[in-house]
């Protein structure tokens, strides 16, 4: 695991999404894995602005997002479906037969998880997959207790999300108790992981994440298991790591390599 602090949110945002630019200006073609809530917020602004002004083109870009709640259509405001289109899909010039995000209005749930995972595999797997990180450590919404090796299928939110989601409905009672949701074992499957957040209350989730045992008590905690994976956090969501000075080595090492400063880091001294 990469874990790379920023000094603030803003700074998590451009980082990551000039880390999404470089692999879409690499790779026109390429299948992301989206996220939606507060967190990825900055990070499609940016794409945006990437579109807008430095002609970032997503004409052949491929997107399946995590998760939908059950029951709510795309013209639903607090759907997923609605958060992409009017955060990201509306603004860039995506085709929009090629952004997938699951049905919550699906009757035969099964048939349509099978589906998707179908055309994840379909499009040949996803490249890059962003992800949030819930209070209780949750990836997608594989509640504590998911199976590690989940794939898509119907979850119960757990009461910690749904309070921290009323924040967008308005009220606990108005959240959806379902939702459509990758499993740990999808995600796992991406070629490559960017999970980012921001703010005090992650900071315990992040230091179960990085530092604490895998557990499905913590679904996040799986990417330990990834061989790809950054983990983008501000300083606030970072403050509970205790290994946080090395982190930040490893860091200034790979700038250095990066960059060619060999001899900063002793190779060919003597
Ligand atoms: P947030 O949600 O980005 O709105 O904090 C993240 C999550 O629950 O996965």
């Amino acid at each position: 695991m990469r874990v790379i602090v920023e000094k603030s949110a803003d700074e998590v945002s451009r980082r990551g999404a000039k880390f999404i630019a470089s692999l879409v200006r690499r790779k026109p073609d390429c299948v992301l894995g989206l996220a939606t809530g507060g967190s990825p917020l900055g990070v499609y602004a940016e794409l945006i602005r990437m579109h807008r002004e430095e002609d970032l083109d997503f004409s052949r870009v491929t997107t399946f997002n995590l998760d939908e709640y059950v029951g709510l259509g795309p013209t639903h405001n607090q759907s997923y479906r609605y958060f992409m289109q009017s955060n990201l899909f509306d603004h860039i010039n995506i085709e929009p037969k090629r952004t997938h995000v699951p049905d919550g209005r699906a009757l035969d749930f099964e048939a349509h998880c099978r589906q998707y995972e179908q055309r994840i595999a379909d499009a040949g797997g996803i490249e890059l997959q962003l992800l949030g990180i819930g209070t209780d450590g949750h990836i997608a919404f594989n509640e504590p207790g998911s199976s590690l090796g989940s794939r898509t299928r119907l979850k119960t939110l757990a009461g910690e999300t749904i309070r921290d989601n009323a924040r967008f409905f308005g009220s606990e009672e108005q959240v959806p108790r379902l939702a459509i949701t990758m499993g740990v074992g999808t995600i796992l499957e991406s070629r490559q992981c960017l999970l980012i957040a921001m703010g005090d209350h992650k900071a315990a989730a992040i230091r179960s994440t990085v530092e604490g045992p895998v557990t499905a008590q913590v679904t996040a905690s799986a990417l330990q298991l990834h061989r790809d994976v950054i983990i983008g956090l501000d300083e606030a969501a970072g403050g509970w790591l205790e290994r946080r000075e090395y982190y930040a080595e490893v860091e200034r090492a790979n700038e250095l390599l990066e960059s060619g400063q060999l001899r900063a880091l002793g190779i060919g001294n003597q």
